[in-house]
């Protein structure tokens, strides 16, 4: 695909620069999003178009806001959009985070709708499709549409660039059209998106329901046989592609060998050699059932109190979204949740829960997973969720029990891990105690299992189906040309 016009639009960018004490550091934000299509384009080369977030991100870009990345061997160039206070409140906190986020979770927060937010959300899809209009060298650009930020940007590039491929990837859940419609701007999303050429979602139950919310609310022809919509004279492709991560891990997130990141990991946490150790690596967000797995964690001590002292828990959490309430409310939530728990057990015997609540480098957080005795993803609903594949992806001892939620994507592609249901905290807590005394020949034949679906179900398949379908769409249409 090098040499091709590729664009791919997202809200988060891959490199953020910041100014730190001083000088300036490249930071890669924790973002499920980004760790997938970062690999795609440093092998595909392109452009990626955007918001510039970082405090040092204007100083580094070149007259047309463009810097290349990675800053050690660039591959491919960020195009960065500025956004205002009043932008980034209305669109990004507003109408992405309090709106469509709820809504397309079912994590029992209530969406928020803001007639102004909504204004943003509209003017900020402007704002990006004229920097992919004038990022694109040709007339029929393949452009990759990331997110919700950016529901009715496909609409508005296919009304200047008529035949470009656009490809909108939802990494996020799509609910049922009762859910949906509560969106005072639900026809103006769904028209948006149908701007698309390929719509993809990480499952199958997704398409439908999108599909089924299309053929409830707009005057669309659907066609459940070829899973395509048509409206306005377009036809748009609702397809399933799991989204997955980078096969081969870098080699520096593999480097240092199990034995040494299991020693460090403990003597930094000044914990025994011996120590069992769980980590939970999360953005602080309440759909992540960050405090449904502190619960389980109380519960197998309560159940099983010869863990007490012997097993902690590491808690990695990023900080996201902090300007908004329900944000801050959901931090506090967990971090006085965490100090009860430890108050609750024995003051000289390490505590059952570490929280760092602070950003990690994927480098430090591969050391963590290579370090553990299990990882614990409790997501209350999550499209996918890549810690789980990453998990796997670090444990090339073929050690470690994952622990997952039967509410992720993920769970449809690993069953060999201890499928549960965070909402059931005396199930996850069994399953803490199975992992915690599960016999290595069986940690190993499971973990063989999943690694080996990571590695042939990687990233690069994930956009090559994608890139396959978008390339048929292309010839056919130049055939009927
Ligand atoms: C999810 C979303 C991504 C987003 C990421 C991090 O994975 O699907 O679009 O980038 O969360 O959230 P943030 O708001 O920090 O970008």
């Amino acid at each position: 695909l090098r040499g091709e016009d590729i664009i791919v639009v997202s809200n988060r960018e891959p490199y953020i620069h910041q100014r730190i004490d001083g000088r300036i550091e490249v930071q890669r934000p924790a973002s499920g999003l980004v760790t997938a299509l970062e690999p795609i384009m440093r092998a595909c080369s392109g452009t990626w178009i955007a918001h510039g977030s970082g405090t040092a991100d204007r100083e580094v870009v070149d007259r047309f806001d463009r810097v290349a990345v990675p800053p050690e061997t660039p591959a491919y160039q960020i195009r960065r959009v500025w956004l205002s206070k009043e932008e980034e409140k209305g669109y990004y906190y507003g109408f992405s985070n309090e709106g469509l986020w709820p809504l397309c979770h079912i994590a029992h927060v209530r969406p928020t709708f803001r007639t102004s937010d909504w204004t943003q959300y509209v003017a900020v899809n402007r704002k990006f499709a004229k920097a992919v209009v004038s990022e694109s060298r040709t007339k029929n650009p393949i452009v990759l549409v990331q997110d919700y930020h950016f529901a009715l940007l496909p609409k508005m590039i296919r009304e200047v660039l008529p035949d470009a491929t656009i490809i909108t990837f939802w990494h996020i859940p799509w609910p049922n059209p009762e859910s949906f419609a509560i969106c005072p701007w639900r026809d103006e999303v769904l028209e948006g998106m149908l701007g698309s050429s390929i719509l993809g979602f990480h499952t199958q139950f997704h398409c439908n329901n999108f599909v089924d919310t299309v053929d409830r609310f707009i005057e669309a022809r659907v066609d459940r046989e070829s899973f395509t919509v048509s409206y306005g004279g377009k036809l748009t492709a609702v397809r399933r592609y799991p989204i997955s991560i980078e096969w081969p891990p870098a080699p520096e997130m593999v480097q240092k060998p199990v034995p040494d990141c299991r020693s460090n990991i403990r003597q930094l946490h000044k914990l025994p050699a011996e120590h069992k150790l769980g980590v939970g690596v999360d953005r602080l967000d309440y759909t992540k059932g960050i405090t449904e797995r502190f619960h389980a964690i109380e519960r197998l001590l309560e159940l099983n109190p010869e863990w007490v002292g012997r097993f902690t828990f590491v808690q990695i959490a990023a900080p996201t979204r902090s300007g908004i309430e329900e944000y801050q409310h959901h931090e506090s939530q967990v971090r006085d949740m965490a100090m009860r728990i430890n108050s609750r057990f024995d003051s000289n015997l390490p505590p059952p829960i570490v929280l760092k609540v602070e950003h990690h480098e994927p480098r430090e957080v591969y050391e963590y997973f290579r370090a553990a005795d299990l990882c614990f993803v409790s997501s209350l609903h999550d499209g996918m969720n890549l810690v789980a594949k990453e998990f796997v992806a670090a444990r090339d001892d073929d050690r470690g029990v994952l622990i997952l939620s039967q509410f992720t994507g993920a769970a449809r592609e690993l069953p060999e891990a201890l499928i549960v249901n965070p909402y059931d905290a005396d199930q996850c807590a069994a399953a803490l105690h199975l992992a915690l005394t599960m016999p290595a020949d069986e940690q190993r034949d499971r973990m063989r299992l999943m690694r080996g679906l990571v590695a042939e179900f990687n990233v690069f398949r994930w956009a090559g189906r994608m890139l396959l379908d978008a390339a048929a769409m292309r010839r056919r249409s130049r055939l009927l040309d």
